[in-house]
C-alpha cells in the first residue's frame, strides 16, 4: 500500500481525521479533524505561534474574520487574477489543470482535450436576508488578506517599529478544480502567515533570513529533514517578485513570498486610506504555510513499520497524547488506585494529555500507544506497592526504565522540554 493509504487508513480508525460530512457521502477536499488530530493540530499551532510571538522580538499576532468587505478581494487582485486555466475532455468529460497537462490528449482516456477556460478559484457567499439587499462577497481566499486589512489598526495600537511582523493562523477557502490526494489540495484549510513589514532596501537581507528561518523551523520537526528542500518558483503568483516554497519529498508546504509594496499600495489604493509608515508603504516579506499540509507531511515522516510495530514517531511535543498510565491487571484494585492516581496527577496537576488503558494484555496496550504516536507509557505493577517505582516505557526504543512515582514530574518536563 502506498504511504498515504496507509496514513488515511490509520488517521481515520484511530480519530485523526475523518471524511466531512461523511454520512451524507461527503464532500470533495473537506475533512474534518477527531479527537487525536485536534490534539495534534493544535499542538503545531502552538508550536508555530510560540515560536513566531515569543522567540521573536517584534511580531504581534490578530485572529481576522473569514468573510471580509468584498471590495477586499478587487483590492487583492484575487478577483482578477486568482484563476486556474481548466481543460476538458471531449470524450470521457474529465477535467484537469491545463498547468499539470502535458500535450492535447485526455491523460485518462487518449480522448481530445478542449481549450482552456479560466475559473476563479474564490469561494463566493452573500450576506444579508432580503433578496435584494443582498451583498456578494467571497470567503477569505488566503487568510494573509485580513493582516492588511488590520495594518493601520495594528500599528495605531501598538508600539511597533519597522521591521516588524504581523501573524495569524486561520482558514482560507479555495474551489480548487483539481482537490484532492487526502488533506494535500483541500477547498477548506488552515494557513499559518508571517507578513513582515520592512523598508524596500532591507527586503533582500529579510527574505534570505525568514527563508532559512522557516527552513530551520521544519528541520526541527521532521525525523528525515533531508526530505525538505527549496523550490525557486518561475512562474510567479500576480503578487510576487519572488518565490521559493518548502517543499516535502517535492510537494509544496509553505511559500516565502517577497510581495514588496502590492499588497498595501493596492489597499491603499482601493479604499482611499493612507497605509504609509515611517514615511512610506512598507514592502512585505511573507511566509505563508499550510497547516493542514504540514500535518500530513508530519504523519508520513513519523510512519514506521518495526516488525508487528506500527509507530508514528512524533516529536513529543506534537504527538496528540504524552502519555499513557496501565495498571499492570485491571483486576486488581490495589494497581488500578495506583495507577488512577498517577493518570489523574499527570492530566489535571501536569496538565499534560493522558490516556488511561486496562484493556487487555499490556503488549497490545504498547502496541496501540505506538500506533497513535504516544511517546510513553508508565505500568504500575507489584513492585510499585512495595517501593512506589513504575517503569516508563519509551515509543521508539521499546525500552524501559523504572523511575519513582514521584519523579514523574520532572521526568516529562525535562522530556517535552
Ligand atoms: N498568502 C499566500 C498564499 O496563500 P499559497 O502558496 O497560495 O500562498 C500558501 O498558499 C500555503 O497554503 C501553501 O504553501 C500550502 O501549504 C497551503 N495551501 C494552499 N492551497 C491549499 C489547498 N488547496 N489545500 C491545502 N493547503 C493549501
Amino acid at each position: 500500500m502506498d504511504p498515504t493509504e496507509k496514513i488515511v487508513s490509520l488517521t481515520k480508525r484511530r480519530g485523526f481525521i475523518y471524511p466531512g460530512s461523511e454520512i451524507y457521502g461527503g464532500v470533495g477536499g473537506i475533512y474534518d479533524y477527531g479527537p487525536l488530530g485536534v490534539l495534534m493540530k493544535n499542538n503545531l499551532k502552538q508550536l508555530w505561534w510560540q515560536w513566531m510571538t515569543l522567540d521573536h522580538e517584534d511580531i504581534v499576532g490578530i485572529d481576522g474574520a473569514i468573510i471580509t468587505h468584498p471590495k477586499v478581494w478587487a483590492a487583492s487582485g484575487h478577483v482578477k487574477g486568482f484563476v486556474d486555466p481548466l481543460t476538458e475532455c471531449k470524450k470521457c468529460h474529465h477535467r484537469f489543470k491545463a498547468d499539470d497537462i502535458d500535450g492535447q490528449i485526455c491523460p485518462d482516456c487518449g480522448g481530445e482535450l478542449t481549450a482552456p477556460k479560466n475559473f476563479n478559484t474564490l469561494v463566493p457567499t452573500e450576506l444579508g436576508v432580503i433578496e435584494e439587499e443582498k451583498v456578494k462577497t467571497y470567503l477569505r481566499g488566503e487568510a494573509c488578506q485580513t493582516i492588511y486589512l488590520n495594518f493601520k489598526n495594528v500599528v495605531d495600537s501598538t508600539r511597533v517599529k519597522l521591521p516588524f511582523g504581523i501573524v495569524q493562523i486561520g482558514k482560507a477557502f479555495r474551489n480548487e478544480v483539481t482537490f484532492g490526494n487526502f488533506i494535500f489540495r483541500l477547498r477548506e484549510f488552515e494557513q499559518w502567515d508571517l507578513q513582515w513589514f520592512t523598508r524596500p532596501e532591507d527586503m533582500a537581507k529579510w527574505y534570505d533570513y525568514w527563508k532559512q528561518a522557516r527552513m530551520d523551523w521544519y528541520s526541527s520537526l521532521f525525523n528525515h529533514p533531508e526530505n525538505l528542500s527549496f523550490h525557486q518558483h518561475e512562474k510567479l503568483a500576480f503578487y510576487a517578485q519572488k518565490a521559493f516554497d518548502i517543499q516535502y519529498q517535492g510537494r509544496e508546504m509553505e511559500g516565502i513570498h517577497w510581495r514588496s509594496d502590492w499588497d498595501l499600495g493596492r489597499h491603499s489604493q482601493f479604499s482611499g486610506q493612507d497605509l504609509t509608515f515611517e514615511g512610506l508603504i512598507p514592502h512585505i516579506v511573507e511566509t505563508s504555510g499550510g497547516v493542514d499540509r504540514c500535518f500530513l507531511f508530519l504523519l508520513l515522516d513519523a510512519y514506521a513499520e518495526e516488525g508487528e510495530r506500527v509507530i508514528l514517531k512524533l516529536h513529543p511535543r506534537i504527538a496528540p497524547v504524552k502519555v499513557a498510565v496501565f495498571p499492570l491487571l485491571a483486576n486488581k484494585p490495589d494497581l488500578v488506585a495506583k495507577a488512577r492516581d498517577i493518570y489523574r496527577h499527570l492530566k489535571t496537576q501536569l496538565h499534560l494529555s493522558t490516556i488511561w488503558d486496562d484493556r487487555g494484555n499490556i503488549g497490545k496496550r504498547y502496541y496501540a500507544q505506538d500506533e497513535i504516536g504516544t511517546p510513553w507509557c508508565v505500568t504500575v505493577d507489584f513492585q510499585t506497592l512495595e517501593d512506589h517505582t513504575v517503569t516508563i516505557r519509551d515509543r521508539d526504543s521499546a525500552s524501559q526504565i523504572r523511575l519513582p512515582a514521584a519523579e514523574l514530574d520532572t521526568y516529562f518536563t525535562n522530556r517535552l522540554k
